[in-house]
């Protein structure tokens, strides 16, 4: 058993980046410029996406950054939100778009990342910031989740070089950008997926195990290796408890250091979106 497993203080990592944050909104906002400007797009009610739209405003306004709302009806079609992107990409005053995901099914979210400014893409998702991703380009704009994980794991000095990450979970929005990061960091990365024949296999050899599926404890003690890093991305709701895709309690005794849920991943994805807009503010007010 380890005795001492750490725990992954997302939670007051992400209250320390926001301080840093403020303080630097702060001393723009003293020369006279402007306030930073994050626009929100959300369709429809789902309401994990109310929850995160909700924390995600509040996590603006205690920096100073000003966020704005667009909250569409559900059945709004494509034509009409690529009206509003593009007066978004349009307004100076607009550093970041942000369309929270998913969306409703009759509209494809392709076309809609493919139609926000790539200097407004705070979330990183067009094609030109994943490209850049892939190809070590600094400058482009890191998906959330990825860049939460990768400066929790700065933070506590969890060295990526030549490790064995593996990844359970392939989506758009964490495993896949996350596969690009962790191989930029010069780790071993493996990706399993819903088509993996023998997940365990991958997850027991893992130095670093990193589970993004939204399946509540699917990671189990008997799937980690003595002394592994373990980061939980999934946050289930199951009655009124919120899960993550570990087993905590038995994956803690194992583990030399592990993120809770909440309070891990999760407030990190928050101030990463915070860092990608004051990144996109400062390259904004800077330009000309
Ligand atoms: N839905 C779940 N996570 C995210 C995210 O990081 N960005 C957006 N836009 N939608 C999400």
């Amino acid at each position: 058993m380890e005795t001492s497993t750490i725990i992954l203080d997302g939670k007051a990592l992400s209250e320390k980046i926001r301080e840093e944050i403020r303080q630097q909104v702060e001393s723009y906002t003293q020369k006279g410029y402007r306030q930073p400007c994050l626009a929100v797009v959300l369709v429809g009610e789902d309401p994990a996406s109310v929850v995160y739209v909700r924390n995600k405003r509040k996590a603006c306004e205690s920096v100073g950054i000003k966020s704005l709302l667009y909250h569409l009806p559900y059945n709004t079609n494509l034509s009409e939100l690529l009206e509003l992107i593009a007066e978004l990409n349009a307004r100076e005053e607009v550093d970041g778009i942000l369309v929270q995901l998913p969306l409703p099914k009759h509209i494809p979210m392709e076309e809609v990342i493919l139609a926000i400014s790539p200097k407004k893409d705070v979330d990183g998702f067009h094609p030109e910031n994943m490209g850049r991703l892939l190809g070590r380009l600094e400058g482009g704009f890191i998906p959330c989740t990825p860049l939460g994980i990768d400066l929790l794991l700065k933070h506590y000095q969890i060295d990526l070089k030549g490790k064995d990450v593996v990844i359970v979970g392939a989506g758009f929005i964490v495993g896949r950008p996350l596969s690009a990061l962790m191989l930029w960091r010069d780790a071993t990365v493996s990706v399993c997926h819903i088509h993996t024949k023998d997940i365990k296999k991958y997850t027991t050899q893992a130095d670093i195990l990193i589970s993004a599926t939204g399946v509540p404890h699917i990671i189990r003690e008997d799937m980690v290796k003595y002394g592994a890093v373990v980061i939980d991305v999934g946050i289930s709701k199951v009655g009124d408890k919120i899960l993550g895709d570990v087993h905590f309690e038995e994956v803690k005794e194992k583990a030399s250091a592990i993120t809770p849920v909440p309070g891990g991943v999760g407030p990190m994805t928050v101030s990463a979106l915070l860092l990608n807009t004051l990144q996109a503010y400062k390259k904004n007010v800077n330009k000309g």
